[in-house]
C-alpha cells in the first residue's frame, strides 16, 4: 500500500502525567521515551497523530510540599512545569501540548464528569472515620500517618502497609500512630465522602475489555493487564472514594463546600484537557474526537503500577459521563539500573537533568528501544551493556557505514553519488528495503526490541558488504574508478535507509544525517526511493563514543547530589534521616532470650504474588543439615542473586509464623528506613553458620 491509498489515521496518544511535586528521572523516561518513538513513527507515516501530556498537580502531597517551601502550590506546579518541560524537550520528546491539570479546561470537564456520573446515580455519599490531625486540622492520606505495624511490630511504618513484613492493613490497625506531618497523635474523626459505585460497572467493563472501543473488536489490554482485571473481578469491585475534605489542592465541588474532587478523578481528565486546549488553539474539533462513537484511535501508555486506575476507573467514568472510551491502555513495566531497584544511596536515582549534564540523549532513547518490547516486563538498563551497545551497534556498525564511504564520494567525485548502482549494491539494498513492512510492524505493536535487532542485522549485511568491497583498496587500484563510485555510492544509500529506520528513536542524529546527505526531512514513505545522482555534503563528524568514565561521573555525581540534598533537607518526612526514638531500657535477661546466630543464605528466590518478600534458605550449622525457610521483606532492596553466599544474622527462635506463602521459620536482621534503602546484617569475616551472636 502506498500512502495515498492508505488511510490517513487519526490517534491521540498519552503518557501518564508525572506528578508535580519531583523530578523526573530514568525511570519515568521509559514511557516519555516509549511513547514519542511509538508516536514519532505514525507521525512518519503520514497519519494525523497528537501526543498530549501534562503535569498532575493536586493533592495533598504537593500542598504540603509548597507549604514547605514557603510557598503557594500555584508557584510549584509552574515552577515544577517548566523543569519537566525542559527535560522532556532535552531528550527530544516532543508533546504537541504539555498542561496542567491545574486549569480552566480541566475543571470545566472534570465536574462535567462528576454531575453526569451523579446525574446516573453512580455516586453515593458515605459517612466514614478517618484520622484527623488535631494540630494540622486536617485528614491524614494514609502515607501521612505512621507508626507500629500491627502484625511484625516493625516501627515507623506507613499507613497503607508494612515494609517489613509486607502486610497491608488501613491506617486505623497501626499501633501508635502519630501524623508525619505534625507529629501530632491523630484522633479518628467522621466525615461524609462520595463514592463512585464501580461495582455497577462490572458488567461494562467486562464487556469493554473483550471488545474495546465501540466494540471494535480489537481488545483494550495486553495479556498480563486483562488477567490482572480477572483477578480483580473475581476479588470485587469497591467503591472509590472521590472526594476529600478541605484543606486540599484541587477542584471543589459546586454542590458540596469544603469537598473536592480526588486527585485521581481529575488527573486522567487531563489528558482530555490538554487536548481541549490544543484543539482551542489550531481549530481542531475536540467533540469528534471524544463523542461516544468517535473514530479516532485513543492510546494511554502507562506503568504498571496505575493499571487499576487506567483500566478500571477511568474507561468506567469515560462510558457513563458519555465519552468514548481508550482504543487501548499500553502498559510497560518499572525500570531497574545494574539489575536493582533505583537507589540513591548507589547513585543509580539519576534524574533525566544529571543524565543530561553528562550523556547524550539519543543514547538512552537508543538504548531503551533496544530493550523495550509489548509486554509488561521490567526493564534493566545495565550501564555497562549500555556503553557497549552505543559504542559497539550504534557506532561500530550503524555510524560506521557512512564514515568508511563519505570521505571517496566529497574527494573523488566531487560529493555527486553515482546515477546507478552495481547488481551486488542493487541486492543488498533491495534486502534492505524489503523489510520495511517488517520493521513497521515492529513499531507498530511496539515490539521496538525486535525492530533494532533487525535494523542492527541489516547493518551488520551491510559491513559484510563492504569488508568484501574494500573500498580503501580499490581506491588505490587503477581502473576501479567506477566500482568505488558505485559502492560507496550502495554504502550511503544504505546509510540513509537504516537512518529512517531509526528515525523515530534518534530523531536529532537523524537531523544530522539529514543536513549531510542534503536532503528533506525523511519520511516512512522514502524508503522506496534510493538516492542517485545527487549531491551531498562533506561528512562531518556524527556521533562521538562514550567513555566509561562519563557513566562513573554521573554515578558519583547522583550520590553526591542526595548527600547536599540529605543536609539541607533535615525535616524531609518519610526518608532516611528520620531518627526513631530509643527503646525503654531492657534488662540483660530479656536480651538473652533472644537466640541470634550466624546464617548463611543458601538460597534466595522470588515469591510468586508478593510485592515485598524474598524467600530465603539460611544455614545455621543445624544437625543433618538441616536448613531454615525464612520469608524476609527485603525484595525492594536485594536481588536474589546478590544474596546467595552471603552470610548474615538470624533470630533462631523466633516463633513460626504461618504466612500466605508457608512458614516463616525465623527472621533476618536489617537495618534502614525500608524500601530501597535496606541493609542486611554481615559478621565480620572469619564467622561461621551456626555461631551464637551475643
Ligand atoms: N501522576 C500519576 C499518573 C497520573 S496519569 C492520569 C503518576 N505519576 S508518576 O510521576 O509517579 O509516574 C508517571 C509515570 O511514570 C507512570 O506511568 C509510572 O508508572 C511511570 N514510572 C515512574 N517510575 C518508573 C520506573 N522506575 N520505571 C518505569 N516507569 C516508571 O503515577
Ligand atoms: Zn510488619
Amino acid at each position: 500500500m502506498n500512502q495515498s491509498e492508505q488511510n490517513t489515521r487519526k490517534i491521540l496518544v498519552t503518557s501518564a502525567l508525572p506528578y508535580a511535586n519531583g523530578s523526573i528521572h530514568l525511570g519515568h523516561l521509559v514511557e516519555y521515551i516509549q511513547t514519542d518513538i511509538w508516536v514519532r513513527f505514525h507521525k512518519m507515516r503520514g497519519h494525523e497523530c497528537y501526543y498530549v501530556c501534562a503535569d498532575d498537580t493536586h493533592g495533598t502531597p504537593i500542598m504540603l510540599r509548597a507549604q514547605q517551601e514557603g510557598i503557594t502550590p500555584e508557584a510549584l506546579i509552574e515552577r515544577v512545569h517548566e523543569e519537566h518541560l525542559k527535560d522532556f524537550t532535552d531528550f527530544n520528546i516532543r508533546f504537541d501540548n504539555y498542561y496542567s491539570t491545574n486549569s480552566e479546561e480541566n475543571k470545566e470537564l472534570a465536574l462535567g464528569i462528576y454531575s453526569r456520573l451523579k446525574k446516573k446515580g453512580l455516586i453515593e455519599a458515605r459517612t466514614i472515620e478517618q484520622f484527623y490531625d488535631p494540630d494540622k486540622e486536617m485528614f491524614l492520606p494514609d502515607r501521612f500517618i505512621k507508626g507500629e505495624c500491627p502484625k511484625c511490630h516493625a516501627q515507623d511504618q506507613y499507613g497503607d502497609g508494612c515494609e517489613s513484613c509486607g502486610t497491608t492493613y488501613s491506617p486505623t490497625d497501626l499501633i501508635n500512630p502519630v501524623s508525619a506531618v505534625s507529629g501530632a497523635t491523630p484522633i479518628k474523626k467522621e466525615s461524609e465522602h462520595y463514592f463512585f459505585k464501580l461495582d455497577q460497572c462490572e458488567d461494562f467493563l467486562k464487556q469493554w475489555m473483550q471488545t474495546g472501543h465501540k466494540g471494535n473488536n480489537s481488545a483494550p489490554l495486553q495479556v498480563e493487564s486483562s488477567n490482572k482485571l480477572e483477578e480483580w473481578f473475581e476479588s470485587g469491585l469497591r467503591d472509590w472514594d472521590i472526594s476529600r475534605d478541605a484543606p486540599y489542592f484541587g477542584f471543589e465541588i459546586p454542590d458540596a463546600p469544603g469537598k473536592y474532587l480526588y486527585v485521581w478523578l481529575d488527573a486522567p481528565v487531563g489528558y482530555m484537557s490538554s487536548f481541549k486546549n490544543y484543539c482551542t488553539q489550531h481549530n481542531i474539533d475536540f467533540d469528534k474526537w471524544w463523542n461516544t462513537d468517535s473514530e479516532t484511535e485513543l492510546y494511554h501508555f502507562i506503568g504498571k503500577d496505575i493499571l487499576y486506575f487506567h483500566a478500571l476507573f477511568w474507561p468506567a467514568t469515560l462510558h457513563f459521563a458519555d465519552y468514548r472510551t481508550p482504543s487501548k491502555v499500553c502498559v510497560h513495566g518499572f525500570l531497574t539500573v545494574n539489575g536493582k531497584k533505583m537507589s540513591k544511596s548507589r547513585g543509580t536515582f539519576i534524574t533525566a537533568r544529571s543524565y543530561l549534564d553528562h550523556l547524550e540523549p539519543e543514547y538512552l532513547r537508543y538504548y531503551y528501544a533496544a530493550k523495550l518490547n509489548e509486554r509488561v516486563e521490567d526493564i534493566d538498563l545495565n550501564l555497562e551493556d549500555f556503553v557497549l551497545r552505543v559504542n559497539s551497534n550504534l557506532i561500530g556498525k550503524y555510524i560506521n557505514i557512512a564514515s568508511r564511504s563519505a570521505g571517496f564520494i566529497t574527494k573523488r567525485f566531487d560529493g555527486k553519488l553515482a546515477d546507478q548502482l552495481d547488481s551486488d549494491g542493487k541486492n543488498l539494498l533491495d534486502e534492505i528495503q524489503g523489510k520495511t513492512g517488517d520493521i513497521a510492524s515492529l513499531y507498530e505493536n511496539r515490539q521496538f526490541s525486535e525492530a533494532i535487532k533487525l535494523i542492527m542485522s541489516l547493518a551488520d549485511l551491510a559491513n559484510e558488504y563492504i569488508n568484501d568491497i574494500k573500498p580503501w583498496e580499490i581506491a588505490k587500484q587503477e581502473g576501479q574508478e567506477e566500482k568505488l563510485h558505485q559502492s560507496c555510492t550502495t554504502n550511503i544509500n544504505v546509510f540513509r535507509l537504516l537512518t529512517l529506520y531509526l528515525k523515530p528513536v534518534m530523531p536529532e542524529l537523524t537531523e544530522k544525517v539529514e543536513a549531510f546527505l542534503n536532503i528533506e526531512p525523511i519520511q516512512w514513505s522514502d524508503s522506496s526511493q534510493l538516492l542517485l545522482g545527487h549531491t551531498i555534503n562533506k561528512y562531518k563528524h556524527l556521533a562521538k563514543r562514550i567513555e566509561a568514565e562519563q557513566v562513573t561521573a554521573m554515578v558519583d555525581k547522583s550520590k553526591e547530589t542526595l548527600q547536599a540534598k540529605e543536609e539541607h533537607s533535615p525535616a524531609r518526612h518519610g526518608e532516611a534521616q528520620q531518627h526513631p526514638a530509643i527503646a525503654d531500657t531492657i534488662e540483660f535477661e530479656d536480651f538473652a532470650k533472644i537466640d541470634l546466630r550466624i546464617a548463611k543464605i543458601v538460597k534466595a528466590t522470588h515469591v510468586d504474588g508478593a510485592d515485598k518478600l524474598l524467600q530465603l534458605t539460611l544455614d545455621i550449622g543445624e544437625p543433618e543439615g538441616k536448613t531454615r525457610n525464612v520469608f524476609a521483606g527485603i525484595k525492594s532492596a536485594y536481588q536474589p542473586e546478590d544474596l546467595e553466599g552471603k552470610l548474615t544474622v538470624m533470630v533462631a527462635n523466633l516463633t513460626p509464623r504461618k504466612m500466605r506463602f508457608g512458614v516463616s521459620e525465623g527472621m533476618v536482621l536489617a537495618a534502614g528506613p525500608g524500601s530501597k534503602d535496606l541493609w542486611i546484617l554481615q559478621p565480620d569475616e572469619g564467622a561461621q553458620p551456626g555461631m551464637k551472636v551475643k
